[in-house]
């Protein structure tokens, strides 16, 4: 399988996109993410602050971006770990400033080290500071460190920046609209998983473990080059299919009973966002297909409200309508449609929205609102569509519909014209399903 990935050229058109806007008299800070330990000398898989690796492409811990647009020695300051043979040894290989000059593009390179001494000399060229105050409490204390001591010399000519403005504002707008190379990685982020949840559907089977089903999708996900999942899975058989952030997988499928998999492999530090439920045993009984249709109808007509000029919130009430017209439809809700969604009753069987940014991160960047109004969607923009439905056991409804959990989820990219759904040949309706699960 050919491996796309980004180039040192595209990380330098995102920090030259980004210092546009910043502009001359401005300076931005960015510290990656700390390295968390898990016990004694165990650490947690490590995964690089996305706001930072996007700009950088740089993936190792303790390291920190400076970027001063307009800068004559250059614009581009990378702090990092300096190149050290022991630790090397013990801990695996690192850019060093050597490196990081060579195969990361910056103009200067400095050992993490030497912050202290540095960034103020940085500081003290600009009016404006760029940094995103609140993400990273210790080096926040850091930041202000240096600007209180620059402030300490203002007597003697020094200059500090009088205004702080929000980075990750900036960046979130940036990535919230995906370039042409980043679309190529969802591609592949969403085509493993596809693969994933086919495999899934194909080795299920009555009397399995959720965690063997889980099993199937790691292998599937590593076995392509993407090397962790977006986000924990949630495989979740019957009663568990109805609690929405399951994650135990420790249970044995019934027969008889529908398995809800929430599951998507990150490709590269790109998320993808699959949800597909069905029968554990291969065939619909005729409640589950009965409200698996209305859920498929449901996300059928909220995809159909992705396009550009559309506002966020349209995919969101295209599938209440649908979903309270059903509901209400089968005897599972009293009242007029109108009654329905105005008092929302709809909430007790569907709780929460239709879908989210999807990007970097498995819930993306990127603000819902402006001024207070839904933002319109634009081409580039990639979310998900996932309305479900839920019904606990003790539901006040005939218990022939108890413990049916059900929720379809695809990642759609915004097109000129409308939208493409990225994770479309993941097998979506009864018909395809009951084929898949036949194979
Ligand atoms: N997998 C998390 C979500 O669907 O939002
Ligand atoms: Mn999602
Ligand atoms: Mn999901």
């Amino acid at each position: 399988m050919k491996q796309p990935t980004l180039t040192t050229t595209d990380f330098a058109k995102r920090r030259a996109v980004l210092m546009r806007r910043i502009g001359p008299g401005g300076v931005a800070i960015l510290a990656t993410a700390p390295e968390t330990i898990r016990n004694q000398d165990v650490h947690h898989p490590y995964r690089p602050n996305s706001d930072f690796y996007y700009l950088t492409g740089f993936a190792e811990p303790d390291a920190v971006a400076v970027l001063v647009p307009g800068r004559e020695a250059g614009a581009y300051s990378l702090f990092c770990r300096p190149r050290d043979p022991q630790a090397e040894l013990w801990q695996g290989r690192r850019a060093g400033v050597e490196g990081a000059l060579a195969e990361f593009g910056a103009d200067a390179a400095y050992p993490l080290a030497e912050l202290d001494i540095i960034l103020p000399k940085l500081l003290e060229t600009a009016h404006r500071l760029y940094y995103a105050l609140g993400t990273n409490p210790s080096f926040d204390s850091r930041v202000l460190g240096w600007l209180n001591q620059l402030r300490t010399k203002v007597r003697a000519g020094v200059q500090v920046p009088r205004e702080i403005h929000a980075l990750d504002d900036l960046i979130h707008e940036q990535r919230l609209r995906k370039q042409t190379a980043e679309l190529k990685l969802m591609r592949q982020a969403a085509d493993i998983s596809v693969a994933a949840h086919r495999r899934a559907m194909r080795m299920c089977q009555p009397g399995l473990w959720e965690y063997q089903i889980e099993a199937e999708l790691l292998h599937e996900f590593m076995r392509c080059g993407a090397l962790s999942p977006a986000y924990p899975s949630i495989v979740g058989g019957g009663a568990n299919a109805c609690i929405l952030h399951y994650r135990d997988n420790n249970q044995r499928l019934r027969d008889g009973e529908l398995l809800l998999i929430d599951a998507g492999a990150e490709y590269q530090y790109y998320a993808a966002d699959i949800t597909r439920t069905f029968p554990t045993n291969g065939r619909f009984s005729s409640e589950q297909r009965i409200l698996y249709e209305l859920v498929l109808a449901a996300q059928t007509a909220a995809i159909a409200e992705v396009k550009p000029g559309n506002p966020w919130d349209a995919p969101h009430q295209a599938a209440v309508a649908v979903l309270a017209e059903g509901l209400r439809r089968l005897g599972l809700l009293q009242g007029t449609l109108a009654e329905v969604i105005a008092q929302e009753t709809y909430k007790r069987y569907f709780m929460h929205k239709t879908g989210h940014w999807l990007g970097m991160d498995v819930h993306d960047v990127g603000n819902y609102k402006r001024d207070g109004v839904w933002r319109c969607f634009e081409p580039g923009m990639v979310l998900t569509v996932e309305p479900g439905l839920y019904i606990a056991a003790s539901s006040p409804v005939d218990a022939r519909w108890w413990n049916i959990g059900i929720r379809i989820e695809d990642d759609v990219v915004v097109t000129r014209t409308g939208c493409e759904v990225l994770t479309e040949a993941a097998p979506k309706t009864v018909a395809a399903i009951e084929a898949e699960m036949a194979r």
